[in-house]
Formats: C-alpha cells, sequence, structure tokens
C-alpha cells in the first residue's frame, strides 16, 4: 500500500463531498524540554517526499524545530470523520528551493509576508501598524520583483509513521498504520 496515495484519495473525496480547504494541518512540535504546542498550517505539496509547508523563521515552530526535529501532523477530514496522522521529523528546504516556491507567490502574498515576517510573533499594538507597512512596502516595490524575505522557510516532514482513522458510527473504527521499512510502507490494522 501506498499511503500518500491513500491519503489523495482521502483528500480528492473530502473536496468531493464539499469541504473546502483541506489542506489545513494541525503541526504539532516540541522544545528540547519536551513542552509540546501546536498549530495550523498550510501544506504546500504531499508527495513521497514528505509534507511540504511554509512559515517565518522567527516563529515559535521554527525555534523548537531547530531544537527537536521530530514533529506530528494531523489531517482532519471532518466529512468523511477521518483523519491521518503523520509522525516524523523535519527537514529545512535549501534556499534554491525557497526561491522557487517563494517565486511562485502571488504578489500580495509576498507583500504580506514582507509585512509580517520580520515580527512573527512578536508583541504589536494593532494591525495598522501592518497595514501601514504593507503601504510603505508595496510603494517601494511598485512594478518590481520584489525580493524573498529572510522570513520566508519551508520545510518538509518526513514521515515514519502514518496512521489512517476512519470513525465507524454503526461499525467498529478502522485503523491503520503503515511504517515506513526503507524500501516499502508496511500496513497493520490496529484495534482502535
Ligand atoms: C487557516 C490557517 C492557516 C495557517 N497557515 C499557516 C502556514 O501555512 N504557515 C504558518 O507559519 N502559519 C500558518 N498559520 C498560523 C499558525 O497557525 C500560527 O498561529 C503561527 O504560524 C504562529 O505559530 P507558532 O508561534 O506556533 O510558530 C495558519 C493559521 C490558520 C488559522
Amino acid at each position: 500500500m501506498n499511503p500518500f496515495v491513500k491519503i489523495q484519495e482521502w483528500l480528492n473525496k473530502e473536496t468531493e463531498l464539499g469541504s473546502y480547504d483541506c489542506n489545513r494541518v494541525i503541526l504539532a512540535t516540541a522544545s528540547k524540554k519536551g513542552i509540546p504546542h501546536s498549530r495550523v498550517v498550510a501544506i504546500r505539496e504531499i508527495n513521497e517526499q514528505g509534507v511540504l509547508f511554509f512559515t517565518q523563521r522567527g516563529s515559535r515552530k521554527v525555534v523548537e524545530l531547530n531544537e527537536n526535529p521530530f514533529a506530528s501532523m494531523t489531517l482532519w477530514l471532518p466529512a468523511q470523520q477521518r483523519e491521518v496522522i503523520l509522525d516524523g521529523h523535519v527537514q529545512t528546504l535549501n534556499s534554491h528551493e525557497n526561491i522557487d516556491y517563494w517565486n511562485a507567490l502571488p504578489r500580495d502574498r509576498q507583500l504580506r509576508f514582507n509585512t509580517y515576517g520580520p515580527t512573527s510573533g512578536k508583541i504589536i499594538h494593532s494591525l495598522t501598524e501592518l497595514e501601514n507597512k504593507y503601504a510603505e512596502l508595496s510603494a517601494h516595490f511598485h512594478q518590481q520583483k520584489i525580493p524573498i524575505s529572510e522570513s520566508y522557510c519551508g520545510y518538509r516532514l518526513i514521515p515514519e509513521t502514518i496512521y489512517f482513522y476512519t470513525l465507524g458510527t454503526e461499525t467498529f473504527s478502522e485503523v491503520v498504520r503503515c511504517k515506513n521499512m526503507q524500501e516499502k510502507w508496511l500496513a497493520e490494522m490496529l484495534s482502535p
């Protein structure tokens, strides 16, 4: 069984059933002291290489992933009452890859990222501060290419174990665990 094919099938079905923004996952990290924290991130790509997401260098998740690269992602598919849990470690993208993905972003996203990226997670007094900065940057880069924000960074979660959980309403829930055995994935059914 190829778990990435199965994830894609579940995602396609979720979209067919009317869910939107199915590319959001809960990303859990832990500090080196083992203190956990989780948040939503958008998946940019999901394939055999792993799950790609982008974030800001100053953020808590980046600090924690630098200290402890082990992380867990949960993809919740409400229309099907299913979840996919991916446990593994992260790798950072190299600067060329970051630039390629940056160049593919719409201009507005690039401007917004340059606006909040450097101060991400820091205290601000109102959104007006960011709106003013956005307007300044927009005027400054008028009809020019917007340079990559120093804060922009991509990570790939490389899963070692993937759990597929289907909630049973009138029957038992089904749980399948897929373990990465280097050459292939080992799929085993677990009692729910
Ligand atoms: C729908 C949604 C999508 C989000 N997507 C991202 C994302 O792709 N990358 C990101 O860094 N933060 C994203 N966020 C914000 C994070 O959930 C989080 O609040 C922020 O990154 C700070 O996280 P941290 O302090 O734990 O590092 C998103 C939030 C929501 C509600």
